[in-house]
């Protein structure tokens, strides 16, 4: 027997024999970056290959679907999955067929064609406009070509798309191991977290992470706000932030949430110093200034040393870590410095460290330390809207325990 993780049904939950020769779609998040065609980071498909050998090593004929960037329904040559359906087979040793169709005659027939074991790739998904629209006819056409359903594309569960959630409206659905292992780290961390638990939450807009915020209140014992969405809770605060970003439309709900986690357990660390310059440039002349003292033509672009020195020393105390979102520009070395030190603090650390969005994964692999990470997410937005609480409709789909 499994033991169980989380409180849907799961691949392991099923008996070996269920896969021999069966058709399993499988919905994997291979939206990996590229640049002229080339892969330039390839971990998501690297974190799906555990689910895929899984189940062709038990002899289902895997099905596999993913989309791959926003072709908003055309045909983008750009946007096919052929480099991935490469890398795919480097990864698994052997060759994996791709169909240069969603779905349709050919792909119907090339998947009746299929002996146990082998693995297919259907093409990008968002070819199809009904995909992003739940669309029917293509939620049926998908469930027709299979038996069982299995999500495994954590970073796509957010979204209601005939891919990822209406095919498990219509055949068996299961978790596949990357949805499985995402949901536990997620949900231990969220719902017995070893203590103390730290959030460290930043970036560069408040107004997409102030859901999070708020629902973080009372389950952390602390929350540390960096990068520039930390300028509108500092302006809140009634402090000068110069030319800092500030998104002022959202002050008065800034103010709200200063009043509500001072009334709560949890303790809002914002950085008490910056890196400050007067124009936005990697080169320009920078001052060490306490948040305090910003003058009104500066602006802050990296957490300063004694925030960084007081947030590392929370990291060493901690629990639990969670991290989504870096403390400055760290695109620019002059100004990565605090998020930098952050990615090593963890390592360095014995707490369960997850990260995630697309920054911070950056950040922790710039920093050469993702070895040192107990979870690293791939997904950006399907991980905020966890934190955010919200229930994430392809693993809603999925059969509960
Ligand atoms: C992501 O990259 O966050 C996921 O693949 C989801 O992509 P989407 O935001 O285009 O739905």
């Amino acid at each position: 027997m499994t033991t169980p993780l989380i409180d849907k049904l799961t691949i392991r939950d099923l008996p070996d024999s269920t896969w021999d020769g069966k058709r399993v779609f499988v919905r994997a998040d291979l939206n990996v970056p590229l640049q002229d065609g080339i892969i330039t980071d390839d971990s998501r498909i690297q974190a799906s290959i555990p689910t895929i050998q899984y189940l062709s090593s038990r002899g289902a004929k895997v099905i596999l679907a993913s989309h791959l960037g926003r072709p908003n329904g055309t045909i983008d040559d750009s946007l096919r999955l052929t480099p991935v359906a490469q890398r795919l087979s480097e990864l698994l040793g052997h060759p994996v067929q791709s169909t240069s169709d969603v779905v349709g005659p050919a792909v119907t027939e090339a998947v009746n064609n299929l002996n146990p074991g082998n693995v297919i790739l259907l093409e990008n998904v968002r070819f199809e406009s009904d995909e992003t629209n739940n669309g029917t006819e293509l939620t049926k056409s998908f469930a027709a070509l299979a038996d069982i359903f299995v999500q495994d594309a954590f970073g796509t569960a957010h979204r209601a798309h005939s891919s990822t959630q209406g095919i498990g409206t219509l055949i068996p659905a299961y978790a596949g191991l990357l949805v499985e292992k995402e949901l536990h780290y997620l949900g231990a961390a969220l719902e017995s977290p070893k203590r103390p638990f730290l959030a460290i939450i930043g970036g560069s807009k408040i107004s997409s992470k102030f859901a999070v915020l708020r629902q973080l209140i009372g389950k952390v014992d602390t929350l540390f706000v960096g990068g520039a969405m930390s300028f509108t809770l500092l302006k809140a605060q009634g402090n000068e932030v110069g030319t800092s970003m500030v998104e002022d439309s959202f002050l008065n709900e800034a103010k709200l949430f200063l009043d509500t986690i001072a009334q709560s357990s949890t303790t809002l660390i914002l950085p008490e110093d910056q890196v400050l310059v007067k124009k936005f440039a990697a080169d320009a002349e920078t001052r060490l200034a306490p948040s305090t003292d910003i003058q009104s033509d500066e602006m802050g672009l990296d957490a300063g040393p004694q925030a960084v020195k007081a947030l590392c020393q929370v990291i060493e105390a901690a629990g639990t870590v969670i991290w989504n979102g870096p403390l400055g520009v760290f695109e620019m070395d002059a100004f990565a410095k605090g998020t930098i030190a952050v990615a090593k603090a963890l390592e360095a650390s014995n707490a369960i460290s997850i990260v995630g969005g697309g920054d911070s994964v950056a950040a922790v692999n710039k920093a050469g330390v993702a070895d040192g990470m107990s979870h690293i997410s791939t997904g950006g937005g399907a991980s905020l809207s966890y934190l955010e609480g919200q229930e994430l409709p392809g693993v809603a789909v999925l059969k509960d325990r």
